[in-house]
């Protein structure tokens, strides 16, 4: 068992400038050394994953071999998250996982469909025809405000961009991710890191605020936040007041950046695929006529589910998943080494001709049941897999078919020609200046 074929960069940096000169282009081209990939980061050894069985050991099969991976563990993630469900570990997690799950079921989210309805009715009212939008940045707010709702029952519509602006401040530091600050987890007091410590510490505010409130009150709200508070163990303990708080942080920025770039890339997409559109709105037509959507009505939304997947297959929000081996473990036939950091990129395997016919088209089509079933498992893992899987995927592909639905009931969106559209992978695949377009009133 030889260490997996690869790059071998330069001496010192290994392939680092490669890597963060054009990552989604690099990791893509990386495949043709083989299903498994060796490449250095400076003195860090990362194995590369390409085929679904070997990601599917990854997250599964042999996930007790590995922890999340140690680009997670950088102090500016840690001061957001903490020890939340994101990226805690062993019998941490485990507890967290259990008492978080119900909140999660299905019966008990769907009641939140009604909230993601009436907000993006809200949202739209004041659109108008021929508009010029980035639709990015409508869908970043209003998934923002539907979390804020869902987690906290409360309504921040007229602080949200307050809220929103904070956020995005948080998330800026990640844009270089794979750089040697990143990697060395400089902690120097520079004004940048200054600014994102103090925007984290105006969230916490707002966050214990929020958990004091209602533990003085003891209501049951519905939302998130209740069912986290009345979690209890076997043994009967809860969540301390720092625990509740990093669950959700976690939940607060895992549950809405998502969902918004899902959303946003499906606009994007239908905006440049015509024949697509006109389906999707003939389905709409056929099932809703004028009426709001309901969670009801999911089953029917046949169209709108399929491009929500397809959406999510070419534009994943989550474009890569990461482990560190904790013991000497195998894959693939090589042996890996305790301290190897493994990444799998749904970027490049949901693009892998092996797996998907024109890989690059935006086909809804193909994601009919029996077409889908023919897919070796972990070729589409858009919500990771395993034990780690994602808790929300059910909320989400709920929020982005009654987004879709509730907003393409009104309104068709063309691309605006003067601006260009970049994927920009940082923590998450982000459009780089946002998705500009014009809005069409339907009725
Ligand atoms: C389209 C939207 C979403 C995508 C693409 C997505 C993707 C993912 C992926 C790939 C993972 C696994 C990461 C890994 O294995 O390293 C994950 C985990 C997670 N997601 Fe999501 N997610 C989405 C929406 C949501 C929503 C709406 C919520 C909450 C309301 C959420 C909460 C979480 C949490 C808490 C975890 C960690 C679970 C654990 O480790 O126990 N996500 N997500």
């Amino acid at each position: 068992m030889t260490v997996p074929p690869g790059p071998k960069g330069s001496l010192i940096m290994g392939v680092m400038r490669e890597f963060n000169r054009d990552t989604l282009g690099f990791v893509t081209r990386l495949r043709d050394y083989g299903d498994v990939v060796h490449s250095r980061f400076l003195y860090i050894h990362a194995y590369f994953l390409y085929n679904p069985r070997d990601i599917e050991s990854l997250l599964t099969t042999n996930a007790k071999s590995y922890h999340k991976a140690r680009s997670l563990r950088s102090p500016f993630f840690y001061r957001l998250v903490g020890n939340g469900l994101v990226t805690s570990e062993g019998d941490f997690w485990r507890r967290q996982r259990r008492l978080a799950q119900p909140a999660f079921h299905r019966q008990r989210i769907s009641s939140y469909g009604d909230v993601m309805v009436q907000y993006a009715e809200r949202a739209i009212a004041n659109w108008n025809d021929g508009e010029h939008r980035d639709i990015a940045r409508d869908m970043t707010r209003l998934t923002l405000e539907i979390v804020v709702k869902t987690l906290f029952n409360s309504d921040i519509s007229s602080d949200a961009d307050h809220v929103g602006n904070t956020l995005s401040l948080l998330v800026k530091p990640f844009a270089s991710q794979a750089t040697l600050k990143w990697i060395l987890d400089n902690r120097l007091p520079t004004p940048g890191h200054r600014r994102y410590f103090n925007a984290v510490s105006e969230i916490d505010r707002i966050v214990f605020r929020m958990i004091a409130e209602r533990r003085a009150s003891g209501y049951d709200e519905g939302d998130l936040l209740s069912m986290l508070l009345q979690a209890q163990d076997d043994d009967g303990t809860q969540m301390t007041d720092a625990q509740l708080r990093d669950e959700v942080m976690t939940l607060f920025l895992a549950g809405h950046e998502t969902t918004a770039l899902a959303l946003s890339w499906s606009w994007y997409l239908l905006a440049t695929h015509p024949e697509a559109e006109k389906k999707f709105h003939t389905e709409l037509d056929e099932v809703l006529g004028r009426r709001l959507p309901a969670v009801a009505d999911l089953p029917k939304l046949k169209y709108c589910e399929m491009i929500a997947k397809e959406t999510l297959r070419l534009y994943p929000p989550a474009y890569a998943v990461g482990r560190e081996a904790i013991e000497e473990t195998e894959i693939g036939g090589f042996r890996v080494p305790k301290g190897t950091q493994l990444f799998a990129f749904q970027w490049v395997t949901h693009r892998d001709a092996r797996y998907f016919e024109e890989p690059a088209a935006f086909k809804p089509e193909r994601w009919t049941a029996e077409r889908a079933e023919q897919l070796p498992k972990y070729a589409y893992f858009p919500f990771g897999g395993g034990p780690r899987q994602c808790i929300g995927n059910y909320f989400a592909m709920m929020e982005i078919v009654l987004l879709l639905a509730t907003i393409g009931q009104r309104f068709r969106f063309s691309l605006d020609p003067a601006h260009t559209v970049e994927v920009l992978p940082v923590l998450s695949l982000r459009p780089k200046d946002g998705i500009k377009v014009v809005s069409h009133r339907l009725h």
